[in-house]
C-alpha cells in the first residue's frame, strides 16, 4: 500500500465577500510511496498550495479522502511537517532554540532535547551557527533552520511549499543539492511545490503537473535519473527531454490563462 493515498479529492473555497463557493481542486487522485520524492508544478493559482495544505490537514475537504499509512487525515498531526516559502522562525530564539521549539511541543526535554536539536542542526550544515539568531543568518541559512526544525520531530512526511522561492538562483541550486543529501540520509517521503522546472526535475522521483480551473492533475511524470544526483545531471539528454516536456505543459496553461483574461 502507498504511504499517501489521495482519492477523488475536492476542495472548495468561498469567494471573497460572497457566500458563493468555487472549486479550487477537483478529482485529484495520487499515490505516493514511502520514501518517494514528489514535486508539484503548475501555473500560479492552480491549487498546488491548496493540495499541500490539505495533506497537512490545514484545509477541509469538500469531497474525497486523504490517507497516510492507512489513516484518514482530519487535521494536522506529528506524522507531517510543513516548510513554507518564507522561513517562519521565532526572531527571539537562536537557531538551536528554534529547532528545539518543535520538539518541546512534542514533549521532548532535557539532554535528549538538546542532543536531538544539535544533531539536526549539524545535518543541515549549521553546526557552527547554533547560537546565532535569525537576523544574523542569510535567507538560505534560515531555510536550512526551517528544514532542520521540520525534520527534528521525525515526521513521516515532509511537505514543502516553495521553500527556496525567495532565494537567488545560485543559492537555490545549492539548497536543492543540500536537500537531496539530507533527504537521502533521513529517508522521508517528500511533497515539494515549486515554480522552477529544473528544480522540479532535479529533486523528483516523480513530477505531478497540475492544471487549473479547477485545479487537477494533468500528468504524473516519472523521473528515472540516477541518484545520488549532482549539477552535472542538468546537462544530460534525459534532463533536457524532461525540461522540454514540462515547458510545453506550462506554456499550454499560460495560453489558456491569457484566453481567460481576454474574455473577462
Ligand atoms: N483561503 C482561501 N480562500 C479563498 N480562496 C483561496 C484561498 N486560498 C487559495 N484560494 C484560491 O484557490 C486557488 C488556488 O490557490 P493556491 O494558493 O492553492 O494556488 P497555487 O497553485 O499554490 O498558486 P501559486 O503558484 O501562486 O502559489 C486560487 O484561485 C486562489 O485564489
Ligand atoms: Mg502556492
Amino acid at each position: 500500500m502507498a504511504q499517501i493515498e489521495i482519492r477523488d479529492l475536492g476542495i472548495d473555497y468561498r469567494k471573497p465577500k460572497s457566500t458563493e463557493v468555487f472549486s479550487a481542486v477537483d478529482s485529484v487522485a495520487l499515490s505516493v510511496e514511502k520514501g518517494e520524492f514528489v514535486t508539484i508544478v503548475g501555473s500560479s493559482g492552480c491549487g498546488k498550495s491548496t493540495l499541500l495544505m490539505a495533506v497537512a490537514g490545514l484545509v477541509g475537504l469538500a469531497r474525497g479522502s486523504i490517507e497516510i499509512d492507512g489513516k484518514r487525515v482530519d487535521g494536522p498531526g506529528p506524522d507531517r511537517a510543513v516548510v513554507f516559502q518564507e522561513a517562519s522562525l521565532l526572531p527571539w530564539r537562536s537557531v538551536r532554540g528554534n529547532v528545539k521549539f518543535g520538539l518541546e511541543m512534542q514533549r521532548w526535554s532535557g539532554g535528549d532535547l538538546n542532543e536531538r536539536a544539535m544533531q539536526m542542526i549539524r545535518l543541515v550544515g549549521l553546526g557552527r551557527f547554533s547560537d546565532y539568531h535569525p537576523h544574523q543568518l542569510s535567507g538560505g541559512m534560515r531555510q536550512r533552520v526551517n528544514i532542520a526544525r521540520a525534520l527534528a520531530v521525525d515526521p513521516e512526511v515532509l511537505l514543502m511549499d516553495e521553500p527556496f522561492g525567495a532565494l537567488d538562483a545560485q543559492t537555490r541550486e545549492i539548497m536543492g543539492t543540500e536537500l537531496l543529501r539530507i533527504w537521502e540520509r533521513a529517508k522521508k517521503t517528500a511533497l515539494f511545490v515549486t515554480h522552477d522546472i529544473d528544480e522540479a526535475i532535479f529533486l523528483a522521483d516523480k513530477i505531478v503537473v497540475m492544471g487549473r480551473n479547477p485545479g487537477h492533475i494533468k500528468e504524473v511524470i516519472k523521473v528515472d535519473l540516477p541518484r545520488p544526483r549532482n549539477e552535472a545531471i542538468l546537462d544530460s539528454d534525459d534532463f533536457h527531454e524532461l525540461r522540454k516536456r514540462l515547458r510545453a505543459h506550462l506554456a499550454e496553461d499560460m495560453s489558456s490563462m491569457q484566453l481567460v483574461q481576454e474574455v473577462a
